[in-house]
């Protein structure tokens, strides 16, 4: 019989996609671990809102509130850029907003990937006007050589290389966001084509 990882994965690729593994799922556990420890040095007696972006970020979302000590708070929102593709459009649409004010709050922005930067600009803008008291932006995934606007993380999980990833809430096409880790993404031919914006 396989492995349950193995019909894991099996079930979820399509059309010889593969997922290679690149940060496994307890690494990320203990990376998280880590941050939230940092998180908490650096607001010792601040109750602490964390805010998601959905969908990506709802897994180190949840990971990370249940590893921080003391008060937290969380609240979610939504924007949409990718669409079905695998490349940024660049234009970022608020599609879900909060159901709560940040005005004095001690708020951190957790994103699952810091690609081109666009969206995490958006979101700075837009949260910066709500007068939060303190805004942080933790990230579990850097990809740095992307970047286009100039942002950047307080909190980084892991940097990796300018690569699609799979897993962990990231997706490709809505799927592959149920996976323990985070894998690169390969199709072949299209993947690459799509990518360079052919
Ligand atoms: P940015 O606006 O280019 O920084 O992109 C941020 C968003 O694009 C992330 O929140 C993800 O939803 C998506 N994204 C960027 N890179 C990847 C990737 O490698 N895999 C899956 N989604 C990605
Ligand atoms: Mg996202």
């Amino acid at each position: 019989m396989p492995k349950p990882g193995k019909i894991r994965q099996r079930a979820a690729n399509r059309q010889g996609e593969r997922v290679k593994i690149l940060i496994s799922g307890w690494r990320i556990q203990r990376r998280i671990q880590a941050l939230a420890k940092q998180i908490r040095r650096d607001f010792p007696d601040e109750p602490l809102h964390l805010v998601s972006v959905l969908k990506g970020g709802v897994f180190f979302l949840t990971d990370l509130a249940r590893s921080i000590a003391g008060e937290v708070s969380f609240d979610f929102i939504a924007v949409s850029s990718y669409g079905k593709a695998t490349r940024s459009s660049g234009q970022v649409r608020l599609t879900r907003d909060l159901d709560s004010s940040i005005e004095g709050k001690a708020v951190i922005l957790v994103e699952d990937i810091l690609d081109t930067g666009m969206t995490l600009q958006y979101l700075l803008r837009l949260f910066q006007h709500r007068k939060p008291k303190h805004l942080r932006v933790a990230v579990l995934l850097d990809k740095p050589e992307r970047r286009i606007a100039p942002v950047h993380a307080d909190y980084v999980g892991f940097s990796i290389p300018n690569e699609f990833v799979v897993g962990y809430g990231l997706d490709y096409a809505e799927r592959y966001r149920n996976l323990p880790y985070v894998g690169v993404l390969s199709l072949g031919g299209n993947l690459k084509k799509e990518v360079a914006g052919e």
